[in-house]
Parts: C-alpha cells; sequence; structure tokens
C-alpha cells in the first residue's frame, strides 16, 4: 500500500515536470520571416489571419489549440514539411517551415525567446506547442 501511494505521488512529480516544460524558442525576425513565407505560401488556403481561410483548417485560436496544445512540435513540422503546400509539400526546405511555425507560434500569443526554433524533428520533438 505505501509502495503504491509512493508511486502515485511519483507519477503526480513527474506530471508538474512535463506541464513545467518549456516555452518553444524562436525569434522575432524569425516569425517575421516565416509570416512572409505564409503570406506567400499558405494565407490561399488558411486565410491571411490564419483563422480566417475558406479552404483549410485554422492555425489559431482555440480550434487549433483544442487540436494542438500539447503535441510536439515535431508533429506540426513534419505535416507541413510532407503534406504542405497541398500542391508541392516540402518545396520551402526545412528551415522556412520552422520559420512559419514559429510565426504561427507567435498567432497563437507565444512571446519570442531564446534563439531561434530549430528546422529539425528530433530538436523539435523535445518541445510541446503551449496551450
Ligand atoms: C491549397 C490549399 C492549402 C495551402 C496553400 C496550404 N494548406 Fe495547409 N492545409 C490544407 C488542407 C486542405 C488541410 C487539411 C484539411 C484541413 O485542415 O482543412 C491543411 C492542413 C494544414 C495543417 C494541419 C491543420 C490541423 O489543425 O489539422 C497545417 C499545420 C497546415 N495545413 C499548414 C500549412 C502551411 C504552413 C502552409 C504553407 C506552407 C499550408 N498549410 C498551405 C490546405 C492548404
Amino acid at each position: 500500500m505505501r509502495a503504491l501511494v509512493l508511486g502515485v505521488g511519483l507519477s503526480a512529480v513527474v506530471g508538474c515536470a512535463v506541464a513545467a516544460e518549456p516555452t518553444p524558442p524562436f525569434t522575432a525576425d524569425q516569425a517575421a520571416r516565416g509570416e512572409a513565407v505564409y503570406k506567400a505560401q499558405c494565407a490561399s488556403c488558411h486565410g491571411d489571419h490564419l483563422d480566417d481561410g475558406q479552404f483549410a483548417a485554422a492555425l489559431k485560436g482555440p480550434a487549433f489549440k483544442a487540436k494542438w496544445a500539447g503535441k510536439t512540435l515535431d508533429e506540426a513540422f513534419v505535416l507541413m514539411l510532407t503534406q504542405m503546400p497541398p500542391t508541392d509539400p516540402g518545396s520551402l526546405g526545412a528551415k522556412a517551415y520552422a520559420d512559419v511555425l514559429a510565426f504561427i507560434l507567435a498567432r497563437n500569443g507565444v512571446a519570442p525567446s531564446g534563439g531561434e526554433l530549430p528546422a529539425d524533428a528530433a530538436a523539435l520533438k523535445t518541445l510541446t506547442i503551449p496551450s
């Protein structure tokens, strides 16, 4: 019984550690580069304001958060890299997709901090989309 209580206590501590994950880093410059890419390559479907697209899901706001908050950033990165834009997936190069991701984070209320968001799925796997 005591072992069980200890086990529950430990998992609560681990749970807290996960919830307190660091905010993903990106710079304001990177988000600005991402905005330019977004306007040229993504806005036609996802909307100028990320939630007013006629042809695709919102990339900011409650619906986006409900789907993506708590997921690791590599999931969104790999989806974008392998599926977006639908007419020519991967065509922008990894760095441009990381820049767009930084822009999407910024538009979801995440403040720039630290260095640039890495254009690398393994590194992005350690970072979580904040709620
Ligand atoms: C030709 C239209 C079109 C363009 C251009 C486009 N997308 Fe999409 N996108 C879609 C569709 C369609 C889906 C999947 C269905 C949906 O979400 O409505 C999608 C889904 C997504 C998703 C997953 C959304 C979710 O919550 O499931 C992301 C992220 C995304 N696109 C990012 C981008 C980025 C970044 C670009 C620019 C590089 C881009 N898309 C360009 C049409 C487009």
